[in-house]
């Protein structure tokens, strides 16, 4: 009303002044030097796919678990948690700055281990975050205020596509350490520890817990050790990101040992969990970060400066996942469930793997495919390159990240087939 009122008093001014009338009534945009930044390219292949008329169309770009019909998955325990919350009528009031005491809880047993001596002897902190990618921001901007130390913080290369901007914007430096060889579509071991061994004392070193994004490709547990092992030498400061705890293997504990090992040979770790993936509650934002410390009384510091960090960030963390979220890991019964549903999203997406490889034999291709089935969670790096991703994508309309990532959550025994025909015929 009061705009309106304004805007009034100022057309009857301009009408009867000629010097107001002349006054620009727009003056040049206030945005006007903004540029045109470039669409994201995960989200440009979705934007593609929806264009694209053919019935066999797959996306295989996104990240999102997919049903063998294809249709997005809601977990029954999710179903099940909701229900009970529901019925619980609970009020919305604000959660604390560090969330739901419980959620927290939960998670840094769920990843350490609920008989892990750091949470006997409560030497961590764990805050509820906005998943995945909120938990690592907080934890870039914790570094950047706090680990003074080294503003570096190394990557393995590749890494997950968000990994750089997190880090960036909040003022770190960015560098890399080999991991993924082209040749054998694997880990290139000798030369991450290669590089790890050059990387400056002090130097903050990023893991993919399991599961790694975009390859797939993990370390194996013997590996582990001696990057672990490495790591300490080089006196390095270790971050874990574990966005797909029991997605990997279908189990969360054999998905935790690395994280677990690192904490067990006294790396102080900070870990980013989220439980978009392994519960399927990507759209309601819940994940958790932790900072693993020397005793309870740098925990409780630590403590106090996450929340000064937070609560100009967001004040405090949304609710109902969280809740859902710590419903399922402390009822028994639910986590029982969950844990047997988490197995069947896992085994569903090796036994895809299996089927792509054999479909591609039965296409008549001579290509090693072996590293489709060695690869573990939901991406597939599949080697193709970046002619052949367009064929794909333009002769078959099976869209993919130009990388050549394929996320194997998108595959269905109704499509494997039609997509191990594309790729033979792209490939061979
Ligand atoms: C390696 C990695 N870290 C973190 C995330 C964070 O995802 P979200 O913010 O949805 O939990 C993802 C999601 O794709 C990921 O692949």
């Amino acid at each position: 009303m009061a705009l309106l009122k304004s805007c009034k008093v100022f057309s009857s001014l301009g009408a009867y002044s000629p010097s107001l009338a002349a006054f620009p009534v727009r003056a040049s945009s206030w945005w006007s030097s903004v540029e045109m930044g470039p669409p994201d390219p995960i989200l440009g292949v979705t934007e593609a796919f929806k264009r694209d008329g053919n019935p066999k169309k797959m996306n295989l770009g996104v990240g999102a678990y997919r049903d063998d019909q294809g249709k997005p998955y809601v977990l029954s325990c999710v179903r099940k948690a909701e229900a009970l919350i529901a019925a619980k009528k609970l009020d919305k009031e604000y959660l604390p700055i560090g969330g739901l005491a419980e959620f927290a809880k939960a998670s840094a047993e769920l990843a350490l281990g609920s008989s892990n001596e750091v949470l006997k002897s409560g030497r961590y902190i764990t805050v509820q975050t906005i998943s995945g990618t909120g938990s690592l921001r907080v934890g870039a901007n914790f570094l950047s205020r706090f680990h003074t130390a080294s503003r570096d913080v190394y990557l393995p290369k590749p890494s997950w596509g968000n990994h750089t901007p997190i880090f960036r914007d909040a003022g770190m430096q960015l560098k890399a350490y080999r991991y993924y060889d082209p040749k054998t579509c694997g880990f290139d071991f000798a030369g991450a520890l290669d590089d790890i061994s050059k990387i400056p004392e002090k130097s903050i070193i990023l893991f993919h817990a399991c599961a790694h994004n975009p390859t797939g490709v993990d370390p194996r547990p013997e590996e582990w050790k001696e990057i672990c092992d490495l790591v300490k030498k080089r006196n390095l400061f270790v971050f874990f990101d574990m966005a797909y705890q029991g997605f990997a293997s279908g189990d969360i504990d054999r998905d935790a040992l690395a994280v677990r090992h690192f904490i067990e040979q006294g790396h102080n770790i900070v870990l980013s969990q989220s439980y978009a993936k392994n519960m399927g509650l990507y759209g309601e934002r819940v994940g958790a970060f932790t900072v693993v410390c020397s005793d309870v009384e740098e925990a409780k510091r630590v403590e106090s400066q996450l929340k000064i960090l937070i609560r100009p960030m967001y004040s405090n963390p949304p609710m109902n996942g969280a809740r859902i979220a710590a419903t399922i890991m402390n009822a028994p019964e639910l986590r029982q469930e969950w844990l047997e549903e988490v197995k069947g999203m896992a085994n569903r997406i090796i036994s895809m793997r299996e089927q792509l490889v054999s479909n591609l034999k039965k296409e008549g291709s001579i290509h090693n495919w072996q590293h489709v089935v060695n690869q573990i969670g939901m991406f597939c790096f599949t080697g193709l390159k970046p002619e052949q991703v367009e064929r794909l994508i333009k002769e078959f309309s099976v869209y993919m990240t130009k990388d050549g990532r394929i996320s194997m959550a998108g595959v269905s025994s109704a499509n494997v087939g039609y997509l191990a025909h594309g790729i033979h015929q792209v490939t061979k």
